[in-house]
């Protein structure tokens, strides 16, 4: 046969086996688009009911769910609540991820969920941003490979994943208005990396636009970012999705590329654009173009064949509650250890006392739309006391006046009542007003039995609106008993309480549901009046109230007393400290310092026992500076998840050995942060100019004179390894060649322990200004106490490349470059020289 002749047959064979193979799709999505009208078309662009696409059954097409991520399966009830983000990126895990993407997806399915709203992966500027927890930290590569491999965890299972905020989300006060400038260079080598990988690696099915501006621009209405970089730069062909009440104008978000606005059509919606289209201003092709978009996404998911996706899944599986624990042994980061002073042996000590308000109940994640009920919550208190044993008495103290108490049974509480045409009732009477300020007539009057409203309490009221209103509620109360009192609410959007018409809480502010408490002692047989002021912008409608008795008699010294005196005879004391969802969450911005007067309480502590170690919770750097000096050790656990304070104990018990490293550069103080002057809006012009540019956390100190308290990729290990050789497969390359290095990795301690290898890449001259190094690849390996490894790296045109803003393209330049390969960012220890030709 000649060779024309089989190469023929050949590619018949693979035509027929295409045709075979390939996955027709499903469903045309153009002969649906005929059979829908331009107002169904419409419609199908604006969610529905908070977190759904509707569906059409005259036309086969599904409804669709969605529900919020990245750590578990927000909505629906309970769930597996997985450790925070940035935990997920302290482990530098790729497979990790990956298993957890997959891990959320199998309890999305179970709940019939489509479209999980997650992973977010703002870049971490400040400390203070109140979502840096949920997000994977300050290098725009570890994000986006971290992302990337949760995506395709994610995807795999058959639910589509979001990557959220696009972009430049990197603070939350005022985030409807302020706009996040930057030069071009800046926007697309720090903020828009993490989403490229996201889009090009893990074909990403679904993007999430951000409240901010950018560079003068609403993120759901930028063209440049929408169009021109989301689909013509990196061809992303999902779908756009507004954030929760983030358009502002109709007409302009759907010509700049937003496909879907959520949660409802309340800009690109038939009032709005069947004029413009009648009037030219845009085509209804532009509409087609956003219903194809979204038709195609259920398409590549097979949401039309199984638009029920639970069938085999069940939520709370063993495989998923396994992974959420493994993320947090993963990526706890043990961040000082004077002495060796952990691990502890358990058959040596005879009492543990642990001393903070996060000790317990647990404090399982940051607030707002991120936090999961937990499924299965385990404190740190009830953590130490089981890996500690029955030998070992363990003792809890909170140490502190405030505290968050927020317990659903407060809610409950209904010995709280109102006055009706001067007859008294139990219950709370409620006024709702047509606006968020409260103002003129009320358009309702109610009563309830108790104040515990959540979503379809006041949507399924006809004469309540879904959004922009707010509502009084006023009840009176006698305390039973006189004594200290916790009055406790919860509320998204905003809430203030009064008692006796003095204002005790306020939280007055666009927000997921975020608990406040006040305490305060009440006398017995008085009466109390208690007025709850609540605003609803947009997204889930929730706020409830409670009151009830204290534990505290004598005041709020007492506290501190009892602390103390747990401490003095204990072997020694885990200082349980750091931020909660009340603190650090989404909606707005924390302090530097912890709240609560916390540092006090360590460095009381410390004074009656030496033996401290802190376990700290927070979304990123804390200030450290009064107490850090007085402490043995020092354990990041960032918000663990329903059952990560298990891991905690493990490290310090030696049954794990940490191993997870800082994804952020920990400074010593907030003035220190490259960040500091172009933080906040100082002069009220609702703009922040990114001053430090491309300069960004390790990027900045490695060209500055100063340290990091604990530097970007620090952790330590109960063991040491050593790097004994690199090696690169060739001394030049031509630019776009492959570099294949590899790495001699050796663990010299006495423990078995994973490495993270950082492999960081300098250009060592270019034409345009060029951090000293920056991150290209990382690999996290275990090795057995005196074992040793080889561990490749492939680096490809990226690795070497800049975004040259003349020219709108990522370019590499010919000349030296150096591979270097460390423990930490600042802790290079092998390097090797190469050329680009
Ligand atoms: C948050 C999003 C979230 C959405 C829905 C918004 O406030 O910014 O991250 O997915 O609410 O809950």
């Amino acid at each position: 046969m000649k060779c024309r002749q089989i190469c023929r047959l050949i590619s018949i064979a693979f035509f027929i086996g295409f045709i075979i193979f390939s996955k027709s799709p499903a469903v045309n999505v153009d002969s649906l688009l005929d059979q829908m009208t331009l107002e169904e078309k419409i419609d199908i662009i604006g969610g529905y009911e908070n977190f759904n696409i509707r569906g059409y059954k005259k036309c086969g097409i599904p409804e669709i769910h969605m529900a919020d991520g990245p750590v578990g399966v927000r909505n629906y009830g309970k769930a597996i609540a997985f450790p925070a983000s940035i935990c997920l990126a302290a482990s530098w895990d790729k497979e990790l991820a990956y298993r957890v993407g997959k891990a959320i997806a199998m309890e999305a399915r179970a709940k019939n969920v489509h479209i999980m709203l997650g992973p977010g992966m703002n870049i971490y500027r400040m400390p203070l941003c109140g979502r840096n927890f949920e997000y994977l930290g300050e290098d725009p590569f570890l994000a986006g490979k971290i992302a990337a491999s949760y995506i395709k965890g994610m995807q795999d299972e058959g639910v589509v994943a979001t990557a959220k905020h696009f972009v430049a989300n990197n603070q939350e006060y005022d985030r409807h208005n302020v706009s996040s400038d930057m030069d071009e260079r800046t926007l697309h080598e720090i903020y828009l990396t993490a989403f490229r990988y996201a889009v090009k690696e893990g074909k990403v099915g679904a993007i999430m636009s951000s409240y901010n501006l950018i560079n003068g621009i609403h993120a759901s209405q930028h063209y440049y970012l929408l169009t021109e970089v989301l689909r013509n730069m990196w061809g992303f062909d999902g779908i756009v999705m507004s954030d929760w009440v983030s358009t502002y104008d109709g007409i302009e978000c759907a010509k700049a590329g937003l496909d879907l606005e959520m949660p409802s059509g309340r800009m690109m919606n038939k009032e709005t654009l069947i004029p413009a289209i009648e009037q030219g201003i845009i085509i209804e092709d532009l509409i087609n173009t956003k219903v194809k978009r979204i038709l195609s996404l259920y398409n590549r998911f097979g949401f039309f064949e199984n638009p029920d996706l639970s069938k085999d899944y069940l939520v709370d599986s063993s495989f998923i509650r396994e992974t959420a624990i493994d993320v947090a042994r993963g990526g706890i980061v043990l961040l000082k250890n004077e002495k060796n002073f952990l691990p502890v042996d358990k058959n040596k000590i005879r009492k543990i006392a642990i001393i903070g308000p996060n000790g317990n109940p647990i404090v399982s994640g940051g607030g707002g739309s991120s936090f999961v009920q937990p499924l299965h919550p385990v404190s740190l208190f009830d953590a130490v006391k089981k890996i500690a044993g029955d030998n070992v008495e363990v003792a809890y103290e909170v140490g502190l006046f405030t505290r968050l108490r927020w317990e659903e049974d407060l809610f409950e509480s209904v010995n709280y009542y109102y006055y009706l045409n001067g007859r008294k009732n139990s219950g709370v009477i409620a006024e709702y007003f047509s606006n968020i300020e409260l103002k003129g007539e009320p358009i309702a009057r109610r009563t309830y039995k108790k104040l515990k409203l959540i979503n379809n309490d006041m949507w399924d009221d006809p004469d309540i609106p879904d959004e922009n209103y707010s509502a009084r509620y006023t009840c009176y109360f006698i305390p039973a008993e006189s004594g200290w009192h916790i009055l406790g609410v919860s509320g998204d959007d905003g809430y203030r309480v009064y008692l006796n018409d003095k204002e005790v809480i306020e939280n007055w502010r666009d927000q997921a549901d975020t608990p406040a408490q006040y305490d305060c002692f009440l006398e017995k047989g008085e009466e109390y009046k208690i007025v709850i002021e609540y605003y609803q912008r947009g997204g889930d409608a929730r706020i409830r109230f409670g009151i009830k008795k204290s534990e505290v008699e004598h005041g709020p010294e007492e506290y501190l007393t009892k602390a103390k005196k747990i401490a003095e005879d204990a072997d020694f004391v885990i200082l349980s400290v750091g931020f909660n969802r009340e603190t650090e969450s989404e909606g707005f911005d924390r302090t530097f310092e912890m709240p609560y007067k916390q540092d006090e309480l360590i460095k009381e502590i410390a004074e009656v026992n030496k033996n401290c170690v802190v376990v700290l919770n927070a979304g990123g750097n804390v200030d450290m500076n009064n107490w850090i000096d007085n402490v043995k050790a020092l354990i990041m656990a960032w918000y663990p998840g329903q059952e990560g304070n298990i891991a905690v104990a493990e490290a310090i018990f030696g049954i794990i050995n940490p191993s997870g490293k800082l994804p952020a550069s920990f400074e010593y103080r907030l003035e220190d942060n490259p960040c500091y002057n172009s933080y906040f809006d100082e002069d009220g012009d609702k703009r922040v100019y990114y001053k430090e540019g491309i300069f960004v956390g390790y990027r900045y100190w490695d060209k500055s004179d100063k340290r990091p308290m604990f530097p970007f990729g620090f952790g330590l290990s109960y063991t040491k390894f050593d790097y004994k050789k690199i090696k690169t497969d060739k001394k030049r390359y031509k630019i776009g060649e492959n570099v294949i290095a590899k790495v001699l990795v050796k663990n010299m301690g006495e423990w078995n322990g994973k490495e993270i290898i950082q492999l960081y890449i300098a250009d060592k001259k270019s034409t345009l200004p060029r951090p000293v190094k920056e991150l290209k690849g990382f690999e996290k390996v275990f090795l057995k106490k005196g074992e040793e490894k080889w561990v490749a790296f492939s680096l490809g045109k990226d690795a070497f490349a800049y975004y040259n803003p003349d020219i709108d393209e990522w370019m590499v330049e010919p000349g030296e470059f150096e591979v270097l390969v460390g423990s930490s960012s600042d802790d290079i220890r092998l390097r090797r020289k190469i050329i680009m030709e």
